[in-house]
């Protein structure tokens, strides 16, 4: 007979599990490092997900998801990567024609899949490296056309913060546009206030900067999101925002999710917001800070113009020109850890060092100096 005898150990599992390759500490901008405490947090048994027991974690993390969304609305929790919620507001949300504010690899590829879900969909395209500014989309939202525009918050393939708080001022001119905002890697870098802002729907992964493993992607939605959604006829379900609210009111999802995750997720909210959110910002500005010394100390540049820096990641110019793949390499062999050589089109002309996460001045500082060496045997 095969089968697990009932009272299988986990621990059990993990000593007949094949030896794993050697850990490589990963400063790519996603996924990051994930804590032994999370993956510990992860190994719990199963329970159901129509089970009082579900419904008891989902209702237990809201107060604390509300907090780091800045919102009294429920966070919805999607068992997809953030891609899924991105198509989702789309089909959801976009009734005539859609804005996508594009400014490098994640942005544009939300203009591209806005037109595979069939929907109009026109760019305002910026340089890759330069930021969004609401100047220029207010330009284009004047004139009538769009019900729905997406901004990437923190452009994660060119380093840009774009400025949210100026775009999501435009909201009060522009009432009946749904703004829709990823903040995939900019969420507990830097403050996001859902409704402070006013936006209609804010989004986030979980292996960014909640150093979660990849999976789960949480997001809020407005009332006027609910509307529209309601309006729309080809929502599908997977990711449609009615059932996630419907669903919601009874403390559980429309389909059975990533409960692994969500346990993880548990365990790192308690880790955040026992470090406190205004001390996460601030720890993210300073580890970001000695990032950008050692790129000025070491005659580089950055990608992103001063004013719209990433706090997550730094986006450095290769002005110096150096091999990036074999200072990968060697930070690879040497170091056991990697940084991240450059983003479709700017492979080798940048390289992208991600400070997000669960990271200290001392781990940061480590990672400098092994950057130091590997640039040294170059
Ligand atoms: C800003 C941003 N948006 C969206 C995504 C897509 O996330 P996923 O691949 O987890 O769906 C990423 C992934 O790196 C990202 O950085």
């Amino acid at each position: 007979m095969t089968g697990c005898p009932a009272a299988f150990p986990i621990r059990a599992f993990f000593l007949s599990a094949p030896i794993m390759s050697q850990h490589i500490k990963l400063f790519i901008p996603g996924p990051i490092e994930v804590s032994p405490g999370t993956f510990a947090a992860m190994a719990q048994p199963m329970i159901g997900h129509r089970s009082k027991d579900f419904q008891n974690l989902y209702a237990e993390i809201q107060p604390q998801l509300q907090t780091l969304f800045g919102t009294k609305q429920q966070v919805f929790l999607s068992t997809s990567s953030a891609w899924g919620v991105m198509e989702g507001s789309i089909r959801n949300l976009v009734k005539k024609k859609v804005l996508n504010c594009c400014c490098g690899a994640f942005s544009d590829k939300w203009l591209d899949v806005s037109r595979r879900c069939g929907k109009e969909a026109e760019a305002y395209q910026v340089e890759w490296g330069q930021p969004i500014l609401a100047e220029e989309i207010e330009k284009r939202l004047a004139t009538g056309e769009f019900d729905a525009m997406t901004l990437i918050h923190n452009e994660t393939s060119t380093g840009v913060l774009n400025p949210l708080t100026e775009i999501a001022a435009l909201k009060k001119k522009f009432p009946d546009v749904m703004f829709i905002v990823d903040s995939v890697s900019g969420f507990t870098t830097v403050p996001v206030a859902f409704d402070e802002l006013g936006i209609d729907v804010l989004l986030t992964g979980s292996q960014k900067a909640l150093a979660m493993p990849p999976g789960l992607a949480l997001f809020a939605a407005s009332e006027a999101a609910f509307q529209r959604a309601a309006e729309m006829t080809d929502r599908g379900y997977y990711f449609d925002f009615i059932e996630f609210r419907s669903n919601g009111e009874k403390s559980m999802t429309p389909s059975t999710p990533c409960i692994s995750l969500i346990y993880g997720l548990r365990h790192q909210l308690g880790v955040i917001l026992a470090e406190g959110p205004e001390n996460r910002y601030a720890r993210h500005a300073k580890l970001n800070g000695m990032v950008h010394d050692w790129v000025q100390r070491n005659g580089f540049e950055f990608f992103a113009p001063e004013g719209y820096r990433s706090k997550a990641l730094t986006c450095v110019a290769n002005n110096r020109d150096i091999d990036v793949a074999k200072l990968n390499a060697n930070l690879k062999a040497d170091h056991h850890l990697v940084i991240d050589g450059g983003y479709g089109k700017l492979k080798g002309k940048t390289f992208r060092i991600s400070n997000m996460g669960d990271e200290t001045e001392e781990t940061i500082s480590s990672l400098l100096a092994s950057l130091d060496d590997a640039l040294a045997k170059l």
